[in-house]
C-alpha cells in the first residue's frame, strides 16, 4: 500500500485547456499531471507520485526500449451528468494489466494500486474531461521495463505510469463506417503468443499490416487465426460483431462474435456488449466465424451488419470489406440498426443517462 505523494505542479491557463477540449482529436493532448511509481527487486513498488506531465529521464540501455517488455492498458473518464466523473469497469482493466504483466515475466501492479493512480489522475485532473457530445478523457496505464541492462531477461526495474488525454472521436469520420482489409500475407498472433495481452510489441507489428491497408484505400486490417488462415479474429485495436437477421426487429437477431480463443484479446467492450444485448433481448453466441461465412452470409442476407468495438473506437460499423478472395460490403455502407442501438445504449451507460444496474461505473 504505496501512499501517492500529490506533487503541486504549475496548471495550464483555463483559456489554454479550453482550446484543447473544444477539438482535442485522439491521443494528441495530454493533460497537467501524470501518475509515476517505481518498481525495484527486492524492494517492491515505491515512489507513487502525480507529477507534471513531461519527458522521463531515460538511460540509452533502457531495456523497453530494446526488447519491448512494455504493456499498456486504455479505458475512459466520463463528465456525469450531476457534474462528477467516472470511469467505466476500471477493475476490469486492472485484472487484465495483472495477465499482460504475468505473461511478460513483469510484476504486476496490484488492483487497489492500479485503481488508486487511476483515481489520482483523474481527480487532480478532472476540468480536462471534456463534456462535450461523445467526448470523454482517455486514460493510458502502462507499464515498462526500465533497468539499463542488455541482457535477454526479466528487467529488476520497473516504471508504472499513468497519463491522461482529452479525446473525441477515435476515428476523423465519426460513426461512418469504416472499410477493412483482410490481411493474407501477415497474422496478428498465434497460439502461445501475446494476442491475448496487452502487450507494446503486438502493436508494433500491425503497423505493417496497417500500411498495407491504408495503401490498398481500408481504414483497418482484419487478422485471421495463424493456424488454418480461416477464422476471422479481430481488427489491430477492436474485437468484432457480427449481426444476424434483422437488427430492426426487436429481440429477433442473433449477434456472433469470435470465441476467446486466446489469440485474441478480450475486449472490455466486448464483454460489456454480450451482457448489453442479451439485455435487450437479443441472442449472443460466442464462436469461430470463417472469412468464407462473412462472405457468404453478406451474399445471401443473413449477416446484416458488421462493427467494431473497443474502448478508444467505442462501437464503429464496418461496411465495405477488402480481400484476396474477393471484396464485398456489409448492408448498403450505412450504419445499422443494431449497431447504433447498442451503441446508444453503451454510451447511454458510461455516460451516465440511464440508470448503472451492472455497477459498472467507478466515480472519481
Ligand atoms: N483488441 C485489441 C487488439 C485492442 O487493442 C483493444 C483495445 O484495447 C480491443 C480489442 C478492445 O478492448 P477494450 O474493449 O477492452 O478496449
Ligand atoms: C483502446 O481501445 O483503448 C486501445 O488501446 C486501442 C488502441 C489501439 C488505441
Amino acid at each position: 500500500d504505496v501512499p501517492v505523494v500529490v506533487e503541486d505542479v504549475q496548471r495550464r491557463s483555463t483559456t489554454e485547456r479550453a482550446g484543447v477540449l473544444a477539438d482535442p482529436g485522439f491521443g494528441r493532448h495530454f493533460t497537467d499531471h501524470m501518475f509515476v511509481a517505481r518498481y525495484q527487486e527486492g524492494q517492491g513498488w515505491y515512489d507513487a507520485r502525480l507529477t507534471r506531465y513531461g519527458p522521463l529521464p531515460m538511460d540509452p540501455g533502457t531495456a523497453a526500449l530494446h526488447y519491448a517488455q512494455s504493456i499498456f492498458e486504455g479505458l475512459k473518464a466520463y463528465a456525469q451528468p450531476d457534474g462528477s466523473v467516472a470511469t467505466f469497469r476500471p477493475e476490469a482493466n486492472a485484472a487484465r494489466f495483472i495477465r499482460s504483466a504475468e505473461r511478460l515475466a513483469m510484476p504486476p501492479v496490484p488492483e487497489e494500486a492500479f485503481l488508486a493512480a487511476v483515481d489520482a489522475l483523474v481527480d487532480a485532473d478532472r476540468d480536462w474531461v471534456p463534456t462535450g457530445a461523445d467526448q470523454t478523457l482517455y486514460l493510458r496505464p502502462y507499464q515498462l521495463a526500465s533497468e539499463s541492462f542488455l541482457g535477454v531477461r526479466p528487467a529488476h526495474e520497473y516504471l508504472f505510469l499513468v497519463i491522461a488525454s482529452p479525446a473525441g472521436a477515435y476515428f476523423p469520420r465519426g460513426v461512418h463506417p469504416v472499410s477493412v482489409y483482410v490481411s493474407e500475407d501477415y497474422v496478428r498472433a498465434a497460439p502461445g503468443g501475446t494476442g491475448d495481452v496487452k502487450c507494446a510489441g503486438n502493436y508494433a507489428a500491425s503497423l505493417r499490416p496497417q500500411q498495407q491497408a491504408s495503401e490498398l484505400g481500408c481504414d483497418q486490417v482484419v487478422y485471421l487465426d495463424a493456424v488454418e488462415r480461416r477464422y476471422i479474429e479481430e481488427l489491430g485495436g477492436m474485437n468484432l460483431f457480427f449481426v444476424l437477421g434483422s437488427g430492426s426487429d426487436d429481440g429477433a437477431a442473433e449477434l456472433v462474435t469470435p470465441e476467446l480463443s486466446g489469440t485474441l484479446l478480450p475486449g472490455i467492450t466486448r464483454d460489456s456488449l454480450i451482457t448489453v444485448a442479451r439485455e435487450l433481448g437479443h441472442r449472443v453466441t460466442e464462436r469461430k466465424v470463417s472469412l468464407e461465412e462473412w462472405r457468404q452470409g453478406v451474399a445471401d442476407g443473413t449477416v446484416t451488419e458488421t462493427f467494431a468495438c473497443g474502448t478508444a473506437a467505442v462501437i464503429t460499423p464496418v461496411g465495405e470489406v477488402k480481400a484476396r478472395t474477393g471484396d464485398f460490403t456489409v448492408g448498403d455502407g450505412t450504419p445499422g440498426t443494431l449497431t447504433m442501438r447498442l451503441r446508444e445504449a453503451l454510451l447511454d451507460i458510461q455516460h451516465g443517462r440511464v440508470a448503472d444496474t451492472h455497477g459498472w461505473l467507478h466515480r472519481v
